[in-house]
């Protein structure tokens, strides 16, 4: 069994979590939890751009997936696919980091500008060796987020790229004077400048962006982030490379170094179910339940990893100025067999729905500290919402989460008590049933439940403290099978649907929570 208690510290959202011994459950029965709600205990805004995306020029996320040029048969508005973009309006997307990743690194944007036909081409050394022609450029991905209505989250080139280099880009994008590179802008069609609100000094600098020890990347940082300049009344928020897992050293260094210089410091974090980058990782669609437990454990590890980076953060900025920016996240399986190893391209399961759901109340139970999270990566690599093929286009299970999940968006986080039963697996053990409760601004409050066993239905007993609630509605995103998902012939088979498991009686409520599912309810 696991308490956990979530309510208001001075400074933000304290959770206190801990394990007692488990009380034996027979298997067919359901397991049982109970759940306060302090409706009357607020905690910090859950930052929109938690539900932000990443889009990497790596296999078929930019070409193909997004970008299909204007001449395309496949309908799109400015080359870019119009099943996408109605897909993607749906998800409420904040904001979109682009262009890498590793390929930021190589990344020279003024290739990506001017007449397509004229853009030299180049080689994607680190994405399976093809040829790039840059079509998809500067223009066309701010053209993307003014078309989605989000921000637009850019990583500089530190790797390989020039400091000059860097300001001209920033220069290009957001100055409104008479100078050269905004003149260039508008001699390629586009007259006011753009909003770029979200920058990155580099990305993995400790491996593909440079492999640099951090006190040389934290002297870099600041070098390249003096020149990255505030034009007109753009105001860049500031993120420097941070550390992979549980490197705390690089994320002391960076913050003992250059704290006052940013605003955001980044961390990754991905799940691999053999946790082996160098052998098998594990298939994204065969799989038992060892390795649905270790996907699991993997990816509650993101809350040790957030604990002890918020720790060290904390020692040298007491204020919490500085967000943590988790700009890579998700799971990471092999390739399907047949494509190409160098494009990540990967099927999504119920398994990854519910790994999604939990990093979102990781995210939240940290939203004083965590200001964005973009997933890895938004279509067709990694833990996608959408795939395509051709002029074939899919919903993924981890899209419906983000669809399910967008009321938390800007909502204020509120108190709770769970108490889970446990779910054992060999010698392992984790918390069954996890959950995440806030309020929006129209006074809603929405509640999100998971039950992480893949056999075992959870009843949970639910007191309402600090509301009077007149009304329960919600919505379930579940499986027959763990490894259940949409396919290009079956592409609604996992989607959203009614959720009848909720009675409320006065301030008690009950909810029956199937195996393996994700549960959002509204509480009115
Ligand atoms: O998301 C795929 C890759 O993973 C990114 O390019 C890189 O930053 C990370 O190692």
């Amino acid at each position: 069994m696991r308490i956990e208690r979530a309510w208001l510290a001075t400074l933000g959202f304290l959770v206190v979590a801990s394990s007692l011994p488990l009380r034996a459950q027979p298997a067919a029965e359901p397991l049982a939890a109970a759940l306060t709600i302090h409706a009357d205990q607020t905690g910090s805004r859950i930052n929109r751009n938690i539900y932000g995306q990443f889009a990497e020029h790596l296999g078929h996320c930019i070409y193909e997936g997004l970008w299909v040029g204007e001449n395309s048969s496949i309908p799109n508005t400015h080359g870019v696919r119009n099943d996408v973009l109605g897909a993607l309006k749906e998800l409420k997307i904040p904001v979109i980091r682009w262009p890498g990743g590793c390929f930021a690194d190589e990344y020279h944007w003024k290739d990506g500008i001017g007449p397509r036909e004229k853009r030299p081409a180049m080689v994607n050394t680190h994405w399976g060796g093809v040829t790039e022609n840059n079509h998809f450029g500067t223009h066309e991905f701010l053209d993307l987020c003014e078309q989605l209505g989000c921000e637009a989250y850019i990583s500089g080139n530190v790797g390989s790229g020039t400091v000059q280099e860097m300001m001209e880009w920033v220069e290009y994008m957001t100055s409104d004077a008479d100078s050269p590179l905004a003149n260039l802008r508008r001699q390629n069609g586009r007259d006011k400048p753009w909003r770029v609100r979200y920058f990155a000094v580099g990305n993995e600098s400790w491996g593909c962006g440079g492999n640099m020890r951090p006190e040389y990347y934290a002297d870099e940082f600041r070098r390249y982030n003096t020149f990255v300049k505030n034009h007109g009344s753009n105001r860049v928020y500031r993120v420097a490379c941070g550390a992979s897992d549980g490197d705390t050293n690089w994320t002391a260094v960076l913050m003992r170094q250059d704290a006052q210089q940013m605003n955001g410091l980044s961390l990754h974090h991905y799940s691999l179910p053999t946790g082996s980058w160098q052998g098998r990782k594990g298939s994204a669609t065969v799989f038992g339940e060892d390795q649905w437990f270790s996907t699991l454990t993997r990816t509650l590890s993101m809350d040790t990893f957030i604990a002890s980076h918020c720790s060290v953060m904390d020692t040298y900025d007491r204020q919490k100025r500085v967000g943590l920016v988790v700009d890579e996240w998700g799971t990471w399986y092999d390739v399907e067999p047949g494509t190409n190893p160098g494009f990540l391209f990967q099927q999504n399961t119920v398994r990854d729905a519910v790994m999604a759901s939990l990093n979102f109340h990781i995210f939240h139970k940290y939203a004083n500290r965590v200001s964005m999270a973009n997933i890895a990566q938004m279509i067709n690599v990694l833990q996608a919402m959408i795939l395509t093929d051709k002029e074939k286009m899919l919903r993924t299970p981890t899209y419906w989460v983000f669809e399910m999940y967008k009321v938390h968006q800007d909502a204020t986080n509120l108190g709770f008590e769970l108490t889970s039963p446990d779910y054992k697996f060999g010698n392992g053990t984790a918390a069954a049933v996890s959950a995440s409760v806030s309020r929006d601004a129209n006074g809603a409050v929405h509640m999100s439940l998971v039950n992480a066993t893949p056999n075992q239905a959870a009843n949970i007993s639910c007191k309402i403290a600090g509301m009077t609630a007149k009304s329960v509605t919600g919505r379930i995103l579940t499986g027959p099978e763990m490894n259940s998902r949409n396919t290009f012939d079956a592409p609604d088979a996992v989607h959203p649907e009614p959720f009848n498991g909720a009675k409320l009686d006065g301030e008690n409520l009950s909810i029956a929570l199937p195996s393996k599912s994700v549960v959002v309810l509204e509480l009115k």
